[in-house]
């Protein structure tokens, strides 16, 4: 079928980029599938998931991937004794006044995309359809079949050039013939497994599927496929929109693909790759796209494993259409397919720390808004969040208390062979075993006396009771001796504490004091406060630690306020209900801002808690 980016002619190149980097899965998702070819071609191989945001290409996918073969209309047969498609080919219809086609798209409404014998056909036959189904003539399946095969059939007899924005002003030959209803062309082939289609944004559908090789065949160019497709909604919807312009279109309402703008593209990219839950993925683009292919790429290779990303290219001749002919200097078009193995690694903190958000990582990447310019951790304690996040500009570190910090830097700026070297000589100089008391406060003693390094600081948190970094009045280090110690857990934290973020900044403030309004405004604000109604070991005020009062929880819902007014996004880690407890100061602030609070689940073992995330976006 004439479809803008139709993929028939480069099922092979798919195939071969499967095959070139053995890329293996059950499940195969068609996010952008259009006429469906790409999943038709598949079917017998993979469990298929296609969508797309059109309700005609709804049809064309209902109808190639999830049947393997055309359907039988034994009902309809039993009653007429006929080939349904002979039946309605002979019908015959009269002018109508409600018949849509007709009377906006042949000669009769000013227009000339059918010739009038033509377009009472297709308003008869669709019309017919619905009467059908609504009888129980047809089953879902014979519906979708039907509609999908006047919508081809529709095709073959346009009198444009292939997308709907205009038509021809003479009859081109194709529109003269009579229009015929034929079965919809599709792959007769078993299915490998259950198949899905969808109806939605692929954005919005990305976040509630999973599976194995995820496809991606978004628009190319400028052009709207609402736009561009109209006629083919409207037959498939047969809604009577409101139409404008010579060309007929209905409002394209929330069908503009923010893929094809240049404003925005990127972005669209950015979201999907985050909350993508597929292994493989891999997309079709051109070299003369809305978004540079390399600008893709870099984009791709903050979500690959190690960030590597395959580029294969095709030589193909220029698809035209009337917006984009021979641009770009002369440059020739190049079909690519881009592929890279997603990255779902979260590294856990080689700091153990109350408080520690390393199990909710998963939800709070599900919360984050569709751009991450840059992300400032500004409670960064042991750094599990903002160290996991893919920020394409920068992940801002901030922590006021400075041993935290101090350990977070030196563990930041040495290799992993270095500082497990220096670890295990400390433990082996000190003899230091987990229990062993005299050994642990001989460390502490050393510490206290003499350099305060962090390297012995962070020796100390690993052996000390619940790994508590405390101090006394006179700043000495007390906390006593634990049930832990130096673990391979621990050195494997060490070595697999790497960056998402390649560029990383660290500060050293009370968070009342950095200067948000300098950040840009693609900026998101994680906080994650100590809980006022809970009772975590540094929330006390004593310990050497500033306590957290409700004084201090409303000078920090002060500063999100002033956030929002800003502009700024933020998201706020906390608890809103904790046994009998509810924080009512946070509730009624959640309350009057109609902010979004998203219930997370539990974290914490040593004190559980249902932990929620409050977003203002
Ligand atoms: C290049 S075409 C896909 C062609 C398809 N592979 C084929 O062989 O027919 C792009 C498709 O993306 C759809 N689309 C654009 N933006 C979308 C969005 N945000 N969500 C879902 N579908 C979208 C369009 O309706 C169009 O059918």
């Amino acid at each position: 079928m004439r479809y803008l980016g139709n993929k028939t002619k480069l099922l092979d190149f798919i195939t071969y980029v499967i095959d070139k980097y053995n890329i293996k899965g059950e499940i195969f998702a068609d996010l952008f599938a259009g006429t469906g070819s790409v999943g038709d071609y598949f079917k017998d191989k993979y469990s298929i998931v296609a969508n797309d945001f059109m309700y005609y290409s709804y049809i064309f996918n209902h109808s190639k991937i999830l049947n393997k073969k055309a359907p039988s209309f034994k009902t309809f047969k039993n009653k007429h004794s006929i080939d349904i498609f002979e039946w309605l080919n002979n019908k015959k219809f009269k002018p109508n006044k409600h018949f849509f086609i007709y009377n906006n798209y042949t000669p009769i409404g000013g227009r000339k995309f059918f010739t009038e014998e033509n377009g009472l056909k297709i308003d008869g036959i669709r019309l017919i359809i619905e009467e059908l189904y609504r009888d129980k003539l047809l089953s879902e399946s014979e519906y979708y079949f039907l509609l999908a095969s006047l919508l081809e059939s529709v095709t073959k007899v346009s009198n444009t050039s292939g997308t709907y924005e205009a038509f021809f002003k003479f009859w081109e030959s194709r529109s003269l013939k009579t229009f015929t209803l034929e079965p919809l062309d599709f792959r007769n082939s078993d299915l490998k497994s259950t198949n899905k289609v969808y109806n939605q944004d692929s954005n919005d559908l990305i976040r509630i599927i999973n599976g194995d090789i995820l496809y991606i065949d978004p628009p190319y160019s400028v052009t709207q496929y609402s736009s561009a497709y109209h006629m083919l909604e409207t037959i498939a919807r047969y809604d009577f929109p409101l139409i404008k312009g010579v060309g007929g279109k209905r409002e394209k309402g929330k069908y503009i693909s923010l893929y094809s703008r240049k404003q925005n593209a990127l972005t669209q990219f950015e979201d999907l790759f985050r909350q993508a839950n597929f292994k493989h993925i891999l997309i079709s683009y051109s070299n003369q796209s809305i978004v540079p292919l390399k600008e893709l790429t870099d984009l791709c290779k903050f979500f690959a494993i190690n960030g590597k990303v395959h580029i294969e290219y095709l030589q193909y001749k220029e698809y035209q259409n009337h917006r984009s002919s021979n641009k770009r200097d002369g440059d020739e078009l190049k079909e690519v397919i881009i592929y890279f193995d997603k990255d779902f690694s979260f590294a856990k903190s080689p700091l153990n720390y109350s408080g520690s958000k390393d199990t909710l990582m998963p939800e709070i990447v599900k919360v984050l808004p569709k751009h991450v310019g840059t992300f400032v951790d500004v409670m960064g304690g042991a750094f599990n969040v903002g160290a996991n996040i893919i920020a394409t500009e920068k992940v801002v570190y901030n922590e006021k208390n400075k041993f935290i910090h101090g350990i977070l830097k030196w563990l930041l700026k040495n290799n992993s062979n270095y500082l497990i070297k220096e670890i295990e000589k400390v433990i082996s100089n000190f003899k230091l075993e987990k229990r062993a008391k005299n050994e642990y406060y001989s460390l502490r003693d050393y510490y206290n006396n003499n350099i305060s390094s962090y390297l012995h600081l962070y020796v100390l948190h690993m052996y000390g009771f619940q790994n508590m970094i405390r101090f006394n009045a006179s700043h000495q280090f007390n906390t006593p001796i634990g049930v832990a110690g130096y673990s391979d857990d621990i050195k494997n934290r060490i070595i697999n504490f790497k960056m998402k973020t390649k560029k990383i900044e660290l500060s050293n403030k009370c968070y009342t004091k950095l200067k948000y309004d300098e950040y840009p405004i693609d900026t998101i604000f994680y906080f994650d406060p100590p809980y006022f109604i809970t009772s975590a070991a540094y929330n006390d005020g004593k310990r050497g630690m500033n306590g957290w009062d409700g004084e201090s929880e409303v000078e920090l819902l002060s500063i999100l306020s002033n956030l929002h007014q800003l502009g700024y996004k933020f998201i706020l880690s906390n608890l809103l209900h904790h046994k009998e407890k509810t924080n009512h100061i946070l509730l009624e602030w959640v309350q009057e801002h109609n902010f979004n609070v998203i219930e997370v689940g539990v974290s914490g073992w040593r004190y559980v808690k249902n932990e929620v995330l409050i977003i203002n976006y």
